[in-house]
């Protein structure tokens, strides 16, 4: 059986790059298999938030998995912290896991690189990911090209436990997207586009007016030959223009090519606008519809209730393997 886990950090607002890269596949997968959206709130703390603000970002992003189409009824929506095995798993597999393994996560040695206070859950995040992924038994988990690295962890940790234990663990998969799967910054296309970037026109929010995100394509990174053509290693620039392009028209890279051949950037740039301000303003719009906090509320206490009875079985499975005491 097929069964489908993702999550995203309440640690910024969301950028088109969570949009392509992840969450556009939330909403296919659903109609797939069982699905499980997770906004891991505990993972954000791994770096300094604001307590009201992080309050505020968690129901956020459930909101926006909700207007981007994340049906409540077809998919399970809920907060990590809601479900308390996420940690009690997460400390398990700590004791099942190398700090040699931990320390050639490459998203730690970038987030922690020049910071002199880092804190010892940035180094172990990698572990709780595991444990989110493990306890539902997931199959497949969408996510976008900077994961890949963490979902190998999970599945050496899942292996290894398993041949200690026995079969207690699904091994999971990574799925990633052949294309979009790393969405640029527009004002540096040799960096991924992240929410957490210094630079305000490196990205562009889901939740961003079409006034404010329009300057920012109009003045994306390209380079000067305004010959447009497909071709990540020479033309990143325009390349990921056109990739952008491409996920919102659900329209391939090949027919865009084509139809601007021998055009300037600037048409495309300005195309690409319209197409955005289209998309993104039916999920604002859909965001502004989800207003109701009550009900927001319910469907993350149902979605957590359901995790709970999922995520129970497993960690007693986990606990029985590893010889821990529980009484029937
Ligand atoms: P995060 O912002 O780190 O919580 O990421 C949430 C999801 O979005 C993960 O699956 C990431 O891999 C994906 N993601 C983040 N940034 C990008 C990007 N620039 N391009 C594609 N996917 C991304
Ligand atoms: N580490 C992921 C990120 O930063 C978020 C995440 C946490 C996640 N737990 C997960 C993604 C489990 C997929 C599955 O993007």
């Amino acid at each position: 059986m097929k069964r489908i886990f993702s999550g995203v950090q309440p640690s910024g607002n969301l950028t088109i790059g969570n949009y392509l890269g992840a969450i556009k596949q939330f909403v296919q997968l659903q109609h797939e298999a069982e699905a499980l959206y997770c906004v891991v709130d505990l993972h954000a703390l791994t770096v300094p938030q604001d307590p009201d603000e992080l309050r505020k970002r968690s129901r956020e992003i459930a909101r926006i998995y909700l207007a981007c189409g994340v049906d409540p009824q077809k998919a399970t929506i809920f907060l990590q912290s809601h479900v308390k095995e996420h940690a009690e798993l997460g400390w398990l597999l700590q004791c099942a896991t190398y700090m040699g393994e931990l320390s050639r996560m490459t998203q730690f040695k970038d987030k922690s690189s020049g910071k002199s206070a880092v804190h010892v859950g940035l180094f172990t995040y990698p572990v709780l990911m595991a444990a989110d992924i493990l306890l539902y038994d997931t199959t497949h988990v969408p996510v976008g090209e900077d994961q890949k690295q963490h979902i190998e962890l999970t599945r050496d940790i899942a292996e290894r436990f398993n041949h200690r234990y026995g079969e207690v663990f699904v091994i999971p998969e990574a799925e990633i997207q052949a294309f979009g799967a790393r969405i640029m910054a527009l004002d540096d296309p040799s960096k991924k586009m992240s929410k957490s970037a210094e630079s305000e026109a490196s990205r562009i929010a889901i939740l961003e007016p079409v006034d404010v995100f329009r300057k920012k394509i109009m003045r994306a990174v390209t380079d000067t030959d305004n010959e447009i053509r497909f071709d990540p290693e020479r033309k990143p620039g325009i390349s990921n223009l056109l990739t952008i392009y491409s996920l919102f028209a659900d329209e391939p890279v090949e027919s865009l090519v084509e139809r601007y051949a021998g055009q300037g950037y600037g048409t495309l740039k300005k195309d690409l606008v319209e197409v955005m301000s289209e998309k993104l303003g039916a999920i604002q719009r859909r965001y502004e519809q989800w207003n109701d906090e009550a009900e927001l509320d319910r469907i993350l206490a149902r979605g957590a209730e359901k995790a709970r009875s999922l995520a129970e079985q497993t960690l007693n499975r986990v606990k029985d393997a590893m010889g821990l005491v529980r009484f029937s």
